[in-house]
């Protein structure tokens, strides 16, 4: 898939016949076998020179294939794998494409317990699910009591919601459709709030304390919302903005009731910290529904569902078949 500016600040998408020499230079040639479709990847796709800077573009931040040439003694013709992050996608050519080139320090080698399929069911959402549960697990024992997570239907959340529910945690998902209930309930979530309940009150600074923890992926008054409302040493990770860059808050939550806001940064995440997350959701954080949370399309049928997930309104995960 091709991305061009057409026009002023017009983009068209096409998919075009290209040579493997015009991708760029790189140590790992990998034969995609699937990618999957982000937000971010909706924003390079549609022109958003935050996330791309240059067209014509490749988008694509998720890739997992097999290894076609390597010029690196880490990974030979053969080996499944899986890139996701660094700069695939944004400003180099990226995974909606039938092959890929990139630096041996992007690839993951597939562990074990994943296929190829499985493996961009998570992707980045996916993975940064998994650095989301991490931070909170690591202070928030399951018996701490209630977790929230927001915008619950979408890549992030829904896997979230997941991962939380199968690890025994008692969920309160957010969500803005009202269509949601019985996706999220089948995920594993305990209770759907919708988004105007998630703020009621944002105006005051301190909020009655109802969550344990909680995985935003919205920003905003969302946010401000959830960490308002925060329980005593209580964790919230932040790692989105499609609500809000914004976050208006006081001191009083982290002062008084002694929570803690993580960031979540998948992209700059360190290999050695990146290889034990897609350990954790190969084995014991793989939702034993993985398959009901994403619809397969192909490269052809993309441009509806880009315009879908910019308008909030995919449900759970789009993954790329590239294989025929
Ligand atoms: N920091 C990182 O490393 C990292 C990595 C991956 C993604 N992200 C970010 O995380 C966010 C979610 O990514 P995603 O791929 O999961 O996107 P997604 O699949 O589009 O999910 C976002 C969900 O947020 C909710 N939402 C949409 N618009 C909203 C609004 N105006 N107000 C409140 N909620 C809204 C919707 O869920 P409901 O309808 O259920 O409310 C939507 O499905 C994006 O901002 C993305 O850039 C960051």
């Amino acid at each position: 898939m091709v991305v061009e500016e057409i026009g002023d600040k017009r983009f068209s998408r096409t998919i075009t016949e290209k040579t493997i020499d015009q991708l760029p230079d790189g140590e790992v040639l990998i034969k995609v076998s699937w990618s999957s479709l982000n937000y971010k990847d909706a924003l390079s796709a549609s022109g958003n020179r935050g996330v791309t800077r240059k067209y014509p573009h490749t988008p694509g931040i998720d890739a997992s294939g097999v290894v076609e040439e390597s010029r690196s003694d880490a990974f030979h013709p053969g080996d499944k794998v899986i890139v996701t992050s660094y700069d695939l996608g944004m400003n180099t050519s990226g995974g909606f494409a039938q092959y890929i080139r990139v630096p041996a320090a992007w690839v993951v080698p597939l562990p074990a317990g994943l296929d190829l399929r499985e493996s961009m069911i998570f992707g980045t959402a996916g993975f940064t699910a998994g650095m989301s549960v991490m931070a909170l697990i690591h202070s928030v024992p399951v018996d701490r009591g209630d977790v929230l997570v927001t915008g619950a239907t979408g890549g992030v959340g829904s896997l979230s919601v997941a991962i939380l529910a199968g690890l025994g945690y008692s969920v309160t998902a957010v969500s803005g459709k009202t269509t949601a209930e019985s996706f999220l309930k089948k995920l594993g979530a305990r209770k759907i709030i919708s988004r105007s309940e998630a703020t009621a009150g944002h105006e005051r600074p301190l909020l009655k304390g109802l969550w344990a923890g909680v995985i935003d992926t919205v920003g905003g008054e969302i946010l401000a919302s959830a960490i308002k409302s925060t329980d005593l040493q209580g964790v919230v990770t932040c790692c989105g903005n499609v609500a809000s860059p914004e976050l208006s808050l006081t001191v009083f939550p982290f002062i008084l009731r002694g929570v803690s806001l993580v960031g979540i940064d998948s992209q700059n995440c360190p290999m050695e910290y990146r290889r034990k997350v897609w350990q954790h959701l190969a084995s014991d954080w793989k939702p034993a529904l993985l398959n009901d949370l994403c619809r397969e399309v192909t490269l052809d049928d993309l441009d509806s569902e880009i315009e879908l997930i910019l308008r909030g309104a995919q449900t759970g995960r789009i993954i790329v078949r590239m294989e025929s």
